[in-house]
C-alpha cells in the first residue's frame, strides 16, 4: 500500500517545514522501518534517533500522528486505523514530528538535556548510606522486588515528558519520568533515605504537587509505567505523614475530602478559607484571598448558603470504604 509520510524537518532556531515522502509499505511495517527507508532510499539528510529497534533502548521517541510514541513500536496499519487522514487524495497519511517540551537539534532529534538534569534532581540511585555493605550483593525478596515492577520498567524514552502539561507551563517541574523514578526509590527496601527523599519530593524539588493530573503521561507511556499513578503514590505517602496545616498542597487534598464527606460535595465558601487560611490560622493566606472574595461578593458570585447533597450519606460511606481499603492494604 502507498502511504504518504509528512515529516517535520527543522534546523535549530528555525521554523519547521513539512517534507512529504511517498512509500510503498506493508501495514505491519514499523514507523522506524519506514523512516529508515526514507533515509536510505529517498533523503539521506533526514535525522532521527534509533538503536535497538525493539522497544528496549528508548531512543526512538517522537510524535507519531500527534502523540508521543516509540517509532519501533508503532506500525503503519495501527496508525492509519487510529488516525485516518488522507487530505482528499485517497492515500493515507502519517505525520511524524519531534517530541515536545525539548528544543529541536535537527529534524526529529531533540536536545534532552533538561530531561536528564531533571532525572538527576530526584537522586535516582539507591542510597547505601547507613548500611554495612554486604559481602556479595543486596538481596531482595520477590515481594519487595514486585513493588518496583511498574516504575522499574521505564526505558527513559521521554514520551511522557514530551506530552506533560505541567512541564509545558512550569519550567521547574521535574517531569513524570523523574517522579516515577522517585517513587521507585521511595518503595525500594534497600534504600535507607525514604524519609529524606519524601521531604525532598514534597518541598525540595518542583514535582509531586505540580502535576495537573492530565493523564497524558499514563496514556502515552509505552512501558506501562503509568507515571501519574506513581506520582499519586508519592502524594499518598506524604498525605499519610503530614498534618493538614503542613502546607497548602497537603491541606488542599485533606480539606477536599473532609468537605465532601461532610456535605456530599464541596462547600466552596469553606474550601478557600480553610485551604488558604489554614482553618483561620494563616492571616496572610486569608488576606491573599480577601480581594477575590470581595469581587465575587460584589458580583453576586459568592454562595451565601450551602446546601448539602441529597446523597451525602452514600458519598460518605463510599469515601470511608475506600479509606478502609487503603488502610487495610497498607497494613
Ligand atoms: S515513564 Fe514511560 S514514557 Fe516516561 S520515560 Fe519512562 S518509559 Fe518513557
Ligand atoms: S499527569 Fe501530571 S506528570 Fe503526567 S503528563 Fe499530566 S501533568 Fe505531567
Ligand atoms: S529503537 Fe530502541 S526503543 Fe525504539
Amino acid at each position: 500500500m502507498k502511504v504518504s509520510f509528512k515529516v517535520y524537518r527543522q534546523q535549530p532556531q528555525e521554523a519547521p517545514r513539512i517534507a512529504t515522502y511517498l512509500l510503498d509499505v506493508e501495514p505491519g511495517n514499523t514507523i522506524l522501518e519506514c523512516l529508515n527507508r526514507i533515509k536510505w532510499e529517498l533523503d539521506g539528510t533526514l535525522a532521527f534517533r534509533k538503536n535497538c529497534r525493539n522497544t528496549i533502548c528508548g531512543s526512538c521517541g517522537m510524535k507519531i500522528n500527534h502523540r508521543s510514541a516509540l517509532a519501533c513500536k508503532e506500525n503503519v496499519g495501527q496508525e492509519i486505523e487510529r488516525f485516518p487522514t488522507d487530505s482528499g487524495t485517497g492515500i493515507p497519511e502519517i505525520t511524524i514530528a519531534p517530541m515536545g517540551n525539548m528544543p529541536v537539534v535537527k529534524d526529529l532529534v531533540v536536545d534532552m538535556t533538561s530531561f536528564w538534569d531533571n532525572l538527576e534532581a530526584v537522586d535516582p540511585y539507591v542510597s547505601t548510606k547507613g548500611r554495612k555493605i554486604p559481602e556479595k550483593e543486596f538481596l531482595q525478596t520477590p515481594e519487595a522486588r514486585s513493588q518496583l515492577e511498574k516504575s522499574g520498567n521505564c526505558i527513559l524514552c521521554g514520551a511522557c515528558y514530551s506530552e506533560c502539561n505541567a512541564r509545558e507551563v512550569n519550567p521547574n517541574f521535574v517531569g513524570p519520568h523523574a517522579l516515577a523514578k522517585a517513587q521507585r526509590l521511595v518503595n525500594d527496601d534497600r534504600d535507607t533515605e525514604t524519609e529524606a527523599r519524601l521531604e525532598k519530593y514534597h518541598e525540595g524539588i518542583q514535582g509531586t504537587w505540580g502535576c495537573t493530573r492530565c493523564y497524558l503521561c499514563n496514556a502515552v507511556c509505552p512501558m506501562g509505567v503509568a507515571p501519574m499513578d506513581r506520582i499519586g503514590e508519592i502524594k499518598q505517602d506524604l498525605l499519610d505523614r503530614k498534618p493538614a496545616h503542613d502546607s497548602r498542597s497537603v491541606r488542599h487534598r485533606k480539606v477536599l475530602i473532609d468537605l465532601v464527606k461532610d456535605g456530599g460535595w464541596i462547600d466552596e465558601r469553606k474550601f478557600g478559607l480553610m485551604v488558604m487560611g489554614d482553618y483561620f490560622r494563616d492571616l496572610r493566606g486569608l488576606l491573599e484571598i480577601a480581594p477575590l472574595g470581595l469581587r465575587m461578593l460584589t458580583r453576586g458570585k459568592f454562595p451565601m448558603f450551602f446546601e448539602p447533597s441529597q446523597g451525602t450519606s452514600e458519598v460518605r460511606s463510599l469515601i470511608e470504604s475506600v479509606q478502609n481499603l487503603d488502610n487495610q492494604s497498607s497494613q
